[in-house]
This record gives structure tokens, C-alpha cells and sequence, in this order.
């Protein structure tokens, strides 16, 4: 569909199908989803290289520090797919360190859109496929109550 008058139309926003009702999660996934935002705001509106540069860096650190945040959890819970989504979430960040090294130095505006539609998609797809499967999980194991927090 297009979006003739969105002035944005490369922004993400979150909604209630992207909830995993665990509300620690939840708010990490909307900052990632701001942070990302921000990437395609600044290459959007052609800001400086370093900018952009700058934001990518941020949406990669963030994301790594999330993974291992969920892989924690995953371990208080004793999550049984906990290994499997391990391996997505080590994939997830080989991608984005290869895409990093591929433009880093690039001067290509071209270059630096084509990687932050994919930084978007490879995300929100994690997200979609791979969160869903421990939201299910939870919502299965605990009569549709998120699992509380230990400690
Ligand atoms: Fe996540
Ligand atoms: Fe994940």
C-alpha cells in the first residue's frame, strides 16, 4: 500500500500484535523500534554521513545488548527453545556486524539506504517469528499471564 501523504513512510510503529506481554521486553522493543527510526529518519533526510553512521551503531549495540538481556531470561525461566533462539539472535548480529563492515566506509547514499531497510526488516522479522515463539510459550504455560519477574 502507499502512503502518498505520509511524509514518513519508512517508520515503524509499535502496536499491540507486537506486544510479548512481558513488559521489560516490551519497553526494550520500543526503544529498539525508536532507535531505528532514527536510522532511517537520518538517512531519510540525507543528515551527514557520520550521523547516520552514529544511529547504525547505536540500533547494533542496542540490539546486542537485548539479545543477551532475553538470553538471561531465558535461562531464569529455563525456556525450552532457549538454545535454538540463541542461534537466531548470534546470525541476527553476524549479519549486522557484515553489513557494517560493507558500508562503514561507503560514501553511497544508495549503500546506506539499502542497509537500513535491511537492519529494519531483519529485525522486525526477528521479532515477528522468533519473540512470538516465547510469547506463545509463556502465554501457553501460564494461562495467559506473562511470567513475573524473579528475585
Ligand atoms: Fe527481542
Ligand atoms: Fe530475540
Amino acid at each position: 500500500m502507499n502512503y502518498p501523504n505520509n511524509p514518513m513512510p519508512w517508520r515503524l510503529e509499535w502496536s499491540q500484535e507486537l506486544s510479548v506481554h512481558i513488559p521489560e521486553i516490551d519497553a526494550e522493543h520500543k526503544h529498539f523500534i525508536e532507535l531505528i527510526n532514527a536510522l532511517n529518519e537520518a538517512i531519510a533526510e540525507r543528515m551527514s554521513l557520520s550521523e547516520v553512521r552514529k544511529r547504525m551503531q547505536d540500533v547494533l549495540d542496542d540490539a546486542v545488548a537485548h539479545f543477551d538481556h532475553e538470553e538471561i531470561l531465558f535461562i531464569e525461566w529455563g525456556y525450552p527453545e532457549a538454545e535454538q533462539h540463541a542461534r537466531e539472535h548470534a546470525a541476527a548480529a553476524e549479519i549486522f556486524t557484515n553489513i557494517m563492515k560493507r558500508i562503514e566506509k561507503s560514501e553511497q547514499d544508495y549503500e546506506w539506504v539499502e542497509a537500513g531497510l535491511q537492519v529494519k526488516q531483519l529485525l522486525v522479522a526477528h521479532l515477528l517469528n522468533e519473540d512470538m515463539k516465547y510469547r506463545d510459550y509463556w502465554l501457553a504455560q501460564n494461562n495467559g499471564q506473562a511470567p513475573l519477574k524473579q528475585g
